[in-house]
């Protein structure tokens, strides 16, 4: 029989505007992985919250070790044996790893002095054991997203909890780094540790998680062992409907290319050279670390080119920022949303009309009802949720703050949309609603390069696709002669047996 660790019975959350959480239950097995799964704003994170403390509940029952918990912080849930990795990172940049792992739960001796000491050696242990090699007295502030991520992981680790919570863990984690996380989750399933699993791919529910609890709309769904669905079952439950023809790739004639690149080089890459055509989706797959983001970054101007040439519609151009890009047609959607893509302080409405304010203002005043108008009619095309365009991105989902970022960049009115990893941390359906805005644009004319480090999606969505690997392009393909296998051959940088 499997032993409960938490039962969460009929919990309720309100928000102002916001029923977030309708009669929920959820229970942790002992051993066990939970996973956890809706679409995006389905309640999960603030699920999540609710049994860790950062959120109090509006109504309903949390049992942990079969009695009644109300821990009103996350220092008092911590204390009864619970660990929460956030979906949003919650490290101090200027500290170093090691300070930001025992962050306020710092080793001291008897005088209460610090040992550091302890602290940097405990430290690397538990670095290690994610198999990370990273200098403990590093700062933060200079590892890449999946690194911070593996911080906040040994974070929660440090504590020694019963139960582990992990919200999207993998969103930015290379495949190793997951395999890695992975091992970790098998080894606290040993030491019969309780885990909830919370993650947009499907096909890590299958890989590691033992049973499955799906919400709907901030309702409950149904609660089962994993090896008893199958993926179309999890999607129909997840999203109330079948969704068939999960990449609606769309023929569209393709023209003259656009925009052309000649032997395009800095730091990050060399000789590059490429071209994209109207109408076209250009799909932009490697490994991570194989400078897609960068190459991208070159081209709007936001980092640097040490040489080599753009042409768009025939004329050689040089931006020295990504506003110049925006001006002439070109915008890039940033992978990294809260870093660079949203103000999370600002509402959904400023965030969206921010990169656009120049098209809209009229001898500098911004037209406030063209404003409002736009940004509506954006949020009802892309389906995103959210109760006002007043309110602050900071509230939203993770899923639909991505969605604010994308709208936001085609408010812009672009020609060329340089999409960066664009369905990351979206749900199944609002993946298909971008896919079916991609379409639209194609219609249009427009031009898309997506840069994604998900072979279906490339294979689904894309006209050609060019592999890229350590800095320069390993191979262009059109789609028809595309291949999973084809593309794996050339992220990791052999060109033998192609054909
Ligand atoms: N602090 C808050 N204030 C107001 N509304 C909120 C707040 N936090 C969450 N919400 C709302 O509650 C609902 C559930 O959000 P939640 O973050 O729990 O979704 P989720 O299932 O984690 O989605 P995702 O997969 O996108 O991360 C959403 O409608 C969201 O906008
Ligand atoms: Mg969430």
């Amino acid at each position: 029989m499997e032993k409960v660790l938490l039962q969460m019975k009929g919990i309720e959350k309100e928000f102002p505007g916001v029923k977030a959480l309708d009669g929920v239950s959820l229970n942790a097995y002992e051993g066990k992985v939970m996973a956890l799964l809706g679409e995006n704003g389905a309640g999960k994170s603030t699920l999540m919250k609710i049994v860790s403390g950062v959120y109090k509940r509006t109504a309903g029952e949390i049992l942990f070790e079969g009695k009644p918990v109300h821990f009103k912080n996350t220092r008092e849930s911590q204390e009864g044996g619970i660990a929460i990795i956030h979906q949003e990172l919650n490290l101090i940049d200027h500290l170093t790893i090691g300070e930001n792992i025992f962050l306020g739960r710092e080793p001291r001796n008897a005088f209460g002095v610090i040992r550091w000491k302890a602290l940097y050696e405990e430290a690397e242990q538990l670095m290690q054991s994610l198999g990370m090699r990273e200098n403990v007295k590093a700062k933060v502030a200079d590892l890449s997203i999946g690194k911070k991520q593996m911080v906040e992981i040994a974070k929660a680790l440090s504590i020694h909890a019963k139960l582990i919570i992990m919200d999207e863990p993998t969103d930015a984690l290379t495949d190793k780094e997951t395999e890695s996380l992975f091992a970790v989750i098998r080894a606290l399933k040993a030491q019969h540790k309780s885990i909830i699993y919370i993650s947009h791919r499907l096909k890590e529910i299958f890989e590691i998680c033992d049973d499955v609890t799906i919400l709907r709309d901030g309702t409950f769904i149904a609660e089962s062992p994993v090896s008893e669905m199958d993926e179309s079952r999890l999607i129909e439950m997840m999203v109330g409907r079948k969704l068939e023809d999960l990449y609606p790739r769309l023929e569209v004639e393709i023209k003259a290319p656009i925009l052309e690149v000649k032997n395009l080089k800095n730091k990050h890459i060399r000789n590059i050279n490429f071209n994209l055509r109207e109408g076209e989706i250009l799909g932009i797959a490697g490994l991570m670390g194989s400078q897609r983001t960068e190459l991208a970054k070159t081209i709007v101007g936001a980092i640097a080119s040490e040489s080599g040439e753009i042409f768009l519609r025939g004329t050689r151009k040089r931006f020295k920022n990504t506003g110049e890009a925006i001006e002439n047609g070109i915008t890039y959607v940033s992978e990294d949303r809260k870093g660079d893509g949203l103000i999370l302080s600002m509402s959904v409405k400023e965030n969206m009309s921010l990169s656009a304010l120049k098209k809209m203002s009229v001898a500098m005043v911004i037209n406030k009802r063209e404003e409002s108008e736009k940004t509506e009619s954006m949020i009802e095309s892309m389906s995103i949720k959210t109760p006002s365009v007043n309110q602050r991105v900071k509230n939203l989902s993770g899923g639909n703050q991505q969605k604010v970022s994308i709208g936001k960049s085609l408010l812009t009115g672009p020609d060329i949309l340089i999409l960066d990893e664009p369905t990351r941390g979206v749900d199944v359906g609002a993946k298909k609603e971008i896919y079916e805005l991609m379409n639209q644009f194609k219609k249009k004319g427009m031009s898309i390069i997506m840069i994604s480090s998900e072979i279906p999606e490339i294979l689904g969505m894309s006209d050609r696709v060019m592999v890229m690997h350590e800095g320069t392009v390993s191979g262009i393909l059109e789609i028809k002669e595309a291949t999973q296998e084809k593309i794996m051959k050339l992220a990791i940088g052999s060109r033998e047996d192609l054909n």
